[in-house]
C-alpha cells in the first residue's frame, strides 16, 4: 500500500493506471475510519476487480465546515486508518495537505479579493438539491463537499467512486454533479452501516461520551417508529413531524434540528408520509450533531 500526499504524484500514477486501462476505484473520507467505511473499500475492490485499483482519499476538508463547526477538532487517527486499510488492500492511501488542496485560500473569500492575491478561487455549485436539510442547517456545506470530490475526481481519475447512503443528501449533490459536470465516472451508493443496537456508525461518533452514547439512538428509534406508523397508513407529515420530535427529546440531550420527508430523486418534500417516502434527520446530541435517514 502506497501513500500519496502530493497531487501530482496521485495524478501521475492515476493517469498511468489509466494508459494501462486499469480500472480505478476511489472512495473519499475525511478520515477516522470505522467499519461502515470500509465496507466501502470492500465494493471499490469488487466493482474495479482483482486487477483493478482502490484509492481511499483521507481529506478533512475545511471547506465544507462552517466557522462555528467542528474543524479544529474533528477526530483524527492517521497510523490507526493507514493500518485498518492495509487489512482491506488498499492500494493507494491520498492524503493531501491544506496547502496544496487550497492554495493561498482567503477564508472567507472576500468581496475586495484582489484579482492579484493568486489564491484559490474556484468553486463547484449544486443549486438544487442542496438548497434544503444539510444545506439549510449548514450554509457552505455543499459547495465545500462538491468542489472537494470535484478535485478528488481530477486528481485519481476514478472509473467509479463509492459512497455511502448515510450522508443520503450529499450522495444525490455528487450524483448530480457528475451528470451535470459530465465526469466519467459511475457513482456507486453503498448501505448504511449501524452499531448492533441500531446507532449509524459515524466518525463524530466519537463525540458521544458517557450516557450521550445511549441517547444517540434516538435517531434509529425515530426512523423505527416512522417505519411501523407509516406501515399501517399514510401519515400527513406535519402530524409525523411532531410526534418524532417528542420522541426524540423525551431524553434530556437530543434537541432536534430537522426532521424531512420527501421524495428520494426530486427531494421535495412531501405532505402525505407512505410507504417509499424517504425520510431524513439531524439531532444534536450534546456536542456531537448526528444525522440518519431510512426510505420508509
Ligand atoms: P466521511 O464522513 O468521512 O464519510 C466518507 C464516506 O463514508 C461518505 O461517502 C459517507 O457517506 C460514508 N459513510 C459514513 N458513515 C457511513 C456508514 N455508517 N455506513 C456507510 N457509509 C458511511 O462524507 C464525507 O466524509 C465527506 O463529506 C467527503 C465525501 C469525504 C468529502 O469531503
Amino acid at each position: 500500500m502506497q501513500v500519496v500526499t502530493s497531487v501530482a504524484a496521485m495524478q501521475r500514477l492515476a493517469k498511468k493506471w489509466q494508459r494501462a486501462g486499469t480500472k480505478i476505484g476511489l472512495v473519499p473520507t475525511m478520515g477516522y475510519l470505522h467499519a461502515g467505511h470500509l465496507s466501502l473499500v470492500q465494493r471499490a475492490r469488487k466493482l474495479v476487480g482483482k486487477r483493478g485499483k482502490v484509492v481511499v482519499s483521507i481529506y478533512v476538508n475545511p471547506t465544507q465546515f462552517g466557522p462555528k463547526e467542528d474543524l479544529s477538532r474533528y477526530p483524527r487517527d492517521l497510523k490507526r486508518d493507514l493500518r485498518l486499510l492495509r487489512g482491506e488492500g488498499t492500494d493507494v492511501v491520498f492524503v493531501p495537505r491544506d496547502e496544496e488542496m487550497y492554495p493561498g485560500r482567503t477564508k472567507p473569500a472576500r468581496e475586495d479579493a484582489r484579482p492579484t492575491s493568486r489564491g484559490f478561487s474556484t468553486y463547484v455549485v449544486e443549486e438544487e438539491l442542496s438548497r434544503s436539510m444539510e444545506g439549510a442547517s449548514r450554509p457552505g456545506h455543499f459547495r465545500g463537499v462538491a468542489t472537494v470530490v470535484a478535485k478528488l475526481f481530477n486528481i485519481a481519475l476514478p472509473d467509479v467512486a463509492v459512497f455511502g447512503a448515510k450522508d443520503f443528501q450529499q450522495a444525490a449533490v455528487i450524483k448530480r454533479m457528475t451528470r451535470d459536470l459530465n465526469f466519467p465516472i459511475t457513482i456507486d451508493i453503498a448501505p448504511t452501516f449501524r452499531e448492533t443496537d441500531g446507532l449509524a456508525m459515524s466518525s463524530r461518533n466519537k463525540y458521544l461520551e458517557g450516557d450521550l452514547r445511549r441517547q444517540g439512538i434516538v435517531l434509529w428509534r425515530a426512523i423505527q417508529c416512522a417505519q411501523a406508523l407509516v406501515k399501517k397508513s399514510p401519515v400527513p407529515a406535519k402530524k409525523l413531524k411532531a410526534e418524532l420530535k417528542k420522541l426524540i427529546e423525551s431524553e434530556p440531550a437530543p434537541k432536534l434540528d430537522y426532521v424531512e420527508f420527501f421524495d428520494p430523486e426530486t427531494l421535495q418534500p412531501v405532505e402525505k408520509v407512505t410507504r417509499g417516502t424517504q425520510m431524513a434527520l439531524a439531532v444534536f446530541v450534546g456536542k456531537a450533531r448526528l444525522i440518519d435517514n431510512a426510505r420508509l
